[in-house]
């Protein structure tokens, strides 16, 4: 079903930059001479249903054939704010939508207590395949889909990168340090033809679920989050 809505809106988007709809729907004029925000902006969906299509297509990673849903993405792709997590549960691999069960309502509530909601970031993880039995990923499957994820990132082109736990925190820093020592800390990395993005690794919703006293360093980390956007976005 989600696949066939996918291909529908790919269809649909591709017809509408064809027949150049602002010339239909809008009577402003055109710039000709220089890009359109809307136009990027059409651009970015294309770009990004493209990249949902190739991991659709890959066949060298096993999680795929254990998967009900690909999980590709929820929230706004033209956000300043893209955030990472580790991969789909249970609840996400049935709705094909990151972070859907307990995990992704304390992330809602995170986001709410920094004036952010779904609308406002855009949410991927690291691994778009449910592991079976929630296991962890492995080192292979993370460097099998990591390409994937940092085109993502090229894509959606985000002011801010938030790492959500040490998966993804690994995955971008290649560091050994586990996330208490990583988290809530700035720092600059390059991702793809993206140079000095500024990114910040925080706990993971489900590692808070399971120590809540960690819940106050987490706090720390959003109250950073959220004075970095209120300056620099
Ligand atoms: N945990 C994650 O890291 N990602 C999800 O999508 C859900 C739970």
């Amino acid at each position: 079903m989600a696949k066939k809505l996918n291909a529908k809106l790919t269809k649909l988007l591709k017809y509408y930059s064809l027949i150049n709809h602002n010339l239909i729907l809008s009577n402003k004029t055109i710039n000709r001479y220089k890009s359109n925000n809307s136009s990027n902006q059409n651009l970015k969906t294309l770009s990004l249903e493209k990249l949902r299509k190739s991991l659709r297509n890959i066949n060298n990673c096993d999680l795929k054939n254990n998967a009900t849903n690909l999980v590709f993405s929820d929230g706004n792709p033209n956000s300043r704010i893209m955030i990472i997590g580790e991969g789909p549960g249970a609840n996400e691999d049935k709705e094909g939508l990151p972070f859907v069960g307990r995990a992704g309502q304390l992330l809602d509530k995170m986001l709410n207590a920094i004036n952010l909601d779904r609308d406002k970031v855009y949410i991927a993880n690291i691994i778009p395949w449910r592991p079976p039995a929630n296991r962890k990923p492995t080192e292979e499957e993370i460097n099998i889909c990591l390409p994937f994820v940092h085109k993502h990132v090229e894509l959606v082109n985000p002011s801010i990168l938030v790492l959500l736990g040490a998966i993804a925190a690994k995955a971008f820093y290649k560091t050994d340090n586990g996330i208490t020592q990583i988290r809530g800390n700035w720092k600059n990395i390059s991702v793809g033809n993206i140079k000095n993005l500024k990114s910040i690794a925080i706990f993971h919703p489900a590692f808070l679920l399971r120590q809540p006293a960690r819940k106050r360093e987490a706090w720390e980390d959003l109250k950073k989050i959220k004075m970095e956007i209120d300056q620099n976005t």
